[in-house]
């Protein structure tokens, strides 16, 4: 089974050019699960939550999840990816499955960090295993690395890969990853973002350093924290208990 990550450098609220950007860096990938950034098509740092209202899309007809499900169609792939979800008058800081079969799931973050709680609602219904194409895949968001339950429920689940969409900012992610990976024997896919957002009196920079982690903690693959990056690695899911 072919997986890796996608690390990018959004431009804040250029929804269209994100996705184009990501689209066409994926465009010679076939045959695999590909991990991409938490809320990769808008950027991070929303001013308002009409700004936040204004970017946000529905899981079932959105623009960038029709665009993912196209590709993923394409190219025989599962593609995991940050959005803003509107569902239900409510906005949710989303986790997106799209399947070569057109199949979609999403995770909405239950761990929502700092500002984050000003915009977005927490996520209810967590932590849900799927079967893709004979790969246990479990998601999760960014911040829920800081809770070891949130890996610990979905390997219970029977998770054996664990995609993790990310905006890390804090120094320990990816290290707590490599953690949860021994800790639950599982796969872990970080896929950070990179840059520097400056917006409502606020900077922040990404921490890149996207990585895939075996289940004895090993870097499968890794990058650093400067340039968008594809890695693709061969992993035997059965090793994952
Ligand atoms: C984060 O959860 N995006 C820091």
């Amino acid at each position: 089974m072919k997986v890796g990550f996608l690390q990018l450098r959004p431009k804040f609220g250029n929804v269209k050019s994100n996705v184009r950007a990501a689209k066409s860096l994926l465009k010679n990938v076939s045959d695999a699960i590909i991990v991409l950034p938490e809320l990769f098509n808008t950027g991070y740092l929303f001013r308002s939550k009409d700004e936040l209202k204004n970017l946000a899309e529905s899981a079932a007809n959105g623009y960038t999840v029709g665009e993912m499900k196209k590709l993923a169609k394409q190219k025989n792939l599962s593609l995991v990816f940050g959005i803003v979800e509107k569902k239900a008058r409510k906005y949710y800081n989303s986790s997106v499955l799209v399947t070569s079969k057109g199949k979609v799931f999403t995770y909405q973050k239950t761990h929502l960090f700092d500002r984050e709680k000003l915009f977005f609602s927490p996520g209810e219904k967590s932590y849900v295993v799927h079967d893709v194409d004979g790969v246990k895949l479990g998601m999760m968001v960014c911040f829920d690395w800081c809770f070891p339950e949130v890996t610990r429920i979905l390997a219970l689940r029977g998770a054996q890969v664990i995609c993790h969409p990310a905006n890390l900012i804090l120094p320990h992610g990816q290290a707590a990853m490599k953690t949860r990976s021994i800790e639950n024997r599982v796969f872990t896919i970080t896929a950070n973002r990179i840059g520097t957002e400056k917006r409502a009196n606020v900077s922040i920079t990404f921490t890149g350093h996207s990585q895939i982690i075996d289940p004895s903690g090993n870097e499968l693959a890794s990058v650093g924290d400067r340039s968008e990056s594809l890695k693709i690695v061969d992993i035997d899911v059965a090793v994952a208990v």
